[in-house]
């Protein structure tokens, strides 16, 4: 317990006696069978189960019961969470500590009316995103050799890389006409390998960063540029190959993109939030203009749900009340995210940036320490791939976790019977969850192998995991929308409920303050004696294996 704080675990996030009754909850529910509640409440689906237009979240395997579903729909009444959804979606000042707004919602024209100064920044970048996308398509825009684009490269890291990667990844088809490719990583390989296949006459990139300062993206951007020089490319038709997505606009400017060709992006949309915004250009360029006017759709009907929607109805917020329950009351530790859907495959690599760098945080909006435990970590892998990997630890280990198992319901055009396979792996993992095996099946599971009872322990799973299963009508630009949108719209409720701030992120500061520091070190030779011995001896290593600098251990 963190004794420089007056608060217990919880007291800030639950008023008055709801956070005694809430843990007079937990203190009996963690000692009910999940079946047991099945057994309890013959209506369990009708109750646990909510939906929106693409999505249904069944939530009747969380340990909860009707009394506490409905305590839990207190404190979010308690809390104002739907008025504070209302003020987020009306530009109030959410991010206090830098003064901004919170506006992604605004990207997909929600209160674009109400907010019409700010929109009509937002249509007007709209509509040039659609005439490149259209012209990229038709061949209107082409290479500097005379041919069409085939390859668009989105340069860019965290919020700049990461949704559009994970929306192209899960609607790429072999027959898409422009391919997408994402680099990220500073290490040279990224980009090598991705640029190594790809011709410089029929390959576009976005360079994606709201600052215009991040290493490892300008970086990237420079070498790309190189590449197209050496490529064949005149300075002049550089501009016909480069295109920004930038807050700082002067920024490309001086990097030598020019105005014409950077898109917008504004202070009040975090990088983790901007996938809506120009940011989502590669996603345009390779799925097509509609695909991402879908893809927009899907977020405002989510909205409009999470505007509309009360207590369990409201998707999201039923989503954030139940991972508040298990992380503070139940005490779990991780949370997982399962797409049983290869297309998902990147969807808990987007997601970890979205819910850890939003709510990763132990201070409150006024700088008050939190002792509760604030957001879980988020981790997980498309299934069935996980199974043969951590799912033994998810059975048989001792860490108590929670976890979202994501299941389109249509697949496309694929082998039914593969297909089937995928579902029943789902469904089979869910149970497997909720039941466990107890000490008699064990028992006379040994027994019916011939085994000595002393087998038995080793064949017991403690079972009563609390998770959800949500399911999706399938993977389109639409449901993604929806997806992503719940998902960040979870993240704010689950935010207010820690009664932090979901849209800074000072924590990233000083690693790259640092880096800079030793960066210089590693190119001059010199400072030395202004890091610490085990940092010295590991730059050394890497300088003695890289040049034939001196090696100031030895
Ligand atoms: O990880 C820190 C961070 O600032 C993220 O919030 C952001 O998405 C990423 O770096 C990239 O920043 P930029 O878009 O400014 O290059």
């Amino acid at each position: 317990m963190n004794t420089t704080t007056s608060q217990q675990p919880g007291e800030n996030a639950a008023p008055s006696g709801i956070h005694l009754m809430l843990q007079q909850a937990a203190e009996r529910l963690s000692q009910t069978p999940i079946t047991e509640l099945f057994d309890r409440e013959q209506d369990r689906i009708t109750c646990f189960t909510t939906a929106s237009d693409c999505l249904q979240l069944d939530f009747s395997k969380q340990r909860l019961d009707s009394a506490t579903q409905a305590l839990l729909c207190k404190l979010a009444a308690e809390k104002d969470l739907h008025g504070a959804f209302a003020r987020l979606t009306s530009g109030d000042v959410c991010n206090t500590t830098e003064s901004r707004a919170a506006l992604h919602t605004l990207l997909r024209g929600t209160k674009a009316a109400e907010l019409s100064d700010h929109y009509q920044g937002v249509a007007t970048t709209l509509d040039r995103m659609k005439a490149v996308t259209n012209g990229i398509h038709s061949g209107d825009r082409r290479g500097f050799g005379g041919d069409k684009f085939t390859d668009v490269v989105n340069i860019g890291i965290g919020g700049s890389d990461l949704g559009p990667r994970f929306i192209c990844r899960a609607l790429k088809n072999p027959d898409d006409p422009i391919k997408a490719h994402f680099v990220a990583n500073v290490d040279p390989q990224d980009l090598d390998e991705t640029l190594a296949t790809l011709n410089p006459q029929t390959t576009l990139f976005i360079v994606c960063s709201k600052t215009f300062t991040t290493e490892e993206t300008l970086t990237n951007a420079l070498r790309a540029r190189e590449w197209l020089l050496a490529g064949g490319a005149s300075q002049a038709s550089i501009a016909d190959h480069v295109l920004a997505v930038t807050t700082n606009i002067d920024g490309a400017e001086t990097f030598g993109i020019a105005r014409d060709a950077c898109f917008p992006l504004w202070d009040w949309v975090g990088g983790r939030y901007s996938v809506w915004s120009a940011i989502g250009l590669s996603i345009a360029v390779n799925q097509g203009w509609e695909a991402f006017a879908d893809f927009l759709a899907g977020g405002h009907s989510m909205d409009r749900h999470a505007l509309e929607s009360n207590g369990s109805d409201n998707l999201p917020l039923t989503m954030a009340l139940l991972e508040y329950w298990n992380t503070t009351y139940l005490e779990t530790e991780t949370h997982l995210v399962l797409p049983y859907s290869q297309r998902l495959e990147y969807l808990a690599d987007f997601l970890q940036q979205l819910t850890m760098e939003s709510n990763g945080k132990s201070v409150t909006l006024e700088g008050t320490k939190i002792a509760a435990k604030t957001a879980p970590v988020l981790w997980g892998s498309a299934g069935t791939i996980g199974q043969h990997s951590y799912y033994q630890m998810l059975h048989q280990g001792n860490r108590s976790f929670t976890a979202d198992i994501v299941l389109p319901l249509k697949n496309g055009d694929v082998d039914i019977d593969a297909h089937r396979k995928l579902a029943a792996n789902a469904l089979a993992q869910s149970r497997a969850f909720m039941l466990g095996r107890d000490q008699r099946t064990a028992a006379d599971l040994a027994r019916s192998r011939g085994q000595p009872e002393a087998m038995s322990p080793h064949y017991e799973m403690p079972g009563n995991h609390p998770h959800s299963t949500l399911l999706m009508s399938e993977v389109n630009p639409t449901s993604l929308g929806e997806l992503v949108a719940a998902y960040e719209h979870k993240t704010f409720f689950l935010s207010q409920l820690f009664e932090l701030n979901a849209f800074d992120q000072w924590g990233v500061e000083l690693g790259k303050e640092i880096g800079r520091q030793i960066r210089g070190v590693l190119e001059t030779n010199t400072g030395w004696e202004s890091l610490d011995a085990s940092t010295r001896f590991v730059a050394s290593a890497w300088l003695a294996a890289n040049t034939s600098g001196s090696n100031p251990e030895k």
